[in-house]
């Protein structure tokens, strides 16, 4: 997290305190580096080192119109969801042409949508939604760009919702058929067929699953080639992990632990590790990153409210709640939570909880962290990514603020909505 760090025992993002910001913008708040965004996107970018390739950012971790702009510019393409993140990707300037959709179940409308935007390439997944694009296609006098998603079958190690590259998940076309649909796709006069995509999950910390998945998607490849079907893309999908645990290291932090499987590889090194095999198809290739762009360009600010202690466990009641930040009640996600202005003092070991009337809304348990009173501000950690864009109004909570730190230059990238607003 080099653009958050502390300096003289205060957290600073780039060069302004974080205390300044919070104090400023009240709590809870999301606040996000532009330089640790740029870094990110341009080490990912830079990886394919001469390859045609356009890495697509994948809108669902983060869908901030400014840090979308921010992307755009740096020449970023879009992997989009809905119709709702293509409008989203446009309005913010990314090119149709860099535009990916993906998703088991597109709408009608949305692929008309997707289709009178002239995007780049629908990532399809299944034979029955060819059908239904091929018509649409034939009903509007246009042909659709597509690839198919192919499952190629192999465990990403990673949490269970968010695996997505077995055979028992709904995601994609069996590889062992997939020959078939691909030559079915060629025969519908409303398609081109122009690429391959695989995604197998997301947060996967290791090199392994990718590269065997790289050899599949080459070998299927050559296999259609073979057939007559051209393949000119691979999209290899996006999932590449980041670190959460000790993302900030200080002598006044407890030491988190960690073993190295929790530790992400360096960004850029997962695409070195499959470039060799993916380059042997000829093909140009895409990639759909979020979280790598996004994650740890965010944090989520927020203020101790009360502490409890009742007997058996130690409570700190932060003013977030599960509605601003899912991940930890829905996955047992782990982010690091660290004072803002660090002291001297014994860890304490406590849940760090919300406001919200759930026994799931929970940030930490049994976690040692220094000791908080009242009034204290807290940073979670790693947030940027399914953070703000994972959020509710569960409660009838009012959206939180996002603000944009670049270099001592704070601003607001989105109102914190009021109770007046709530519907
Ligand atoms: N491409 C496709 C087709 C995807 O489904 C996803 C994520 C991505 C790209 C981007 O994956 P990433 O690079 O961000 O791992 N809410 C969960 C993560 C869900 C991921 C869904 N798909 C979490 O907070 O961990």
């Amino acid at each position: 997290m080099t653009h958050f760090h502390f300096h003289e025992n205060e957290l600073y993002c780039e060069e302004t305190p974080v205390a300044e910001i919070a104090a400023e913008f009240g709590t809870p708040l999301y606040l996000y580096s532009r330089r640790q965004l740029v870094d990110n996107f341009r080490s990912i970018d830079g990886a394919f080192a001469g390859v045609d390739h356009t890495t697509c950012y994948a809108l669902k971790a983060n869908s901030n119109h400014e840090l979308l702009r921010i992307l755009a510019a740096e020449g970023a393409g879009a992997d989009a969801v809905s119709a709702g993140e293509i409008h989203l990707a446009l309005k913010a300037g990314f090119s149709p042409s860099k535009i990916t959709f993906a998703g088991v179940g597109k709408q009608d409308a949305e692929i008309e949508y997707a289709l009178r935007h002239d995007i780049f390439a629908f990532n399809v997944e299944s034979t029955e939604e060819l059908a239904v694009i091929d018509a649409i296609a034939g009903r509007m006098g246009k042909k659709a760009r597509i690839a198919l998603r192919v499952n190629p079958d192999i465990d990403a190690s990673t949490h269970p919702y968010i695996s997505t590259g077995l055979k028992t998940n709904k995601f994609g076309i069996d590889i062992s058929v997939a020959a078939d649909v691909f030559r079915y796709a060629h025969s519908l006069p409303h398609l081109h067929v122009e690429g391959i995509h695989t995604h197998i999950g997301s947060q996967i910390l290791k090199l392994d699953p990718f590269e065997q998945t790289a050899r599949k998607v080459v070998d299927l490849v050559s296999g259609l080639r073979a057939a007559g079907i051209d393949i000119r893309h691979i999209d290899f999908g996006g999932g590449y992990g980041v670190t959460y645990k000790n993302a900030i290291r200080h002598p006044l932090l407890p030491m988190e632990d960690a073993t190295a499987a929790d530790e992400a590889p360096m960004n850029g090194e997962f695409i070195a590790a499959v470039l060799p095999i993916l380059k042997t198809a000829g093909c140009s290739i895409v990639i759909e990153p979020g979280r790598s762009i996004i994650a740890n360009t965010g944090i989520l600010v927020t203020k101790v409210l009360f502490r409890k202690d009742n007997g058996v466990k130690k409570f700190v009641i932060v003013d977030a709640g599960m509605n601003d930040l899912i991940r930890p009640s829905l996955y047992q996600a782990y982010h690091q939570i660290v004072p803002l202005t660090l002291k001297q003092g014994d860890p304490e070991r406590v849940d760090v909880v919300g406001p919200v009337c759930e026994t799931g809304d929970f940030f930490a348990r049994e976690r040692a962290i220094p000791s908080v009173q009242r009034g204290d501000m807290l940073a979670i950690l790693t947030a940027g990514a399914y953070g703000f864009s994972f959020t509710s109004h569960y409660n009838a909570r009012p959206a939180l603020a996002e603000v944009l730190v670049n270099g001592d230059k704070v601003r607001v990238i989105r109102e914190r909505e009021r109770i007046e607003d709530l519907m």
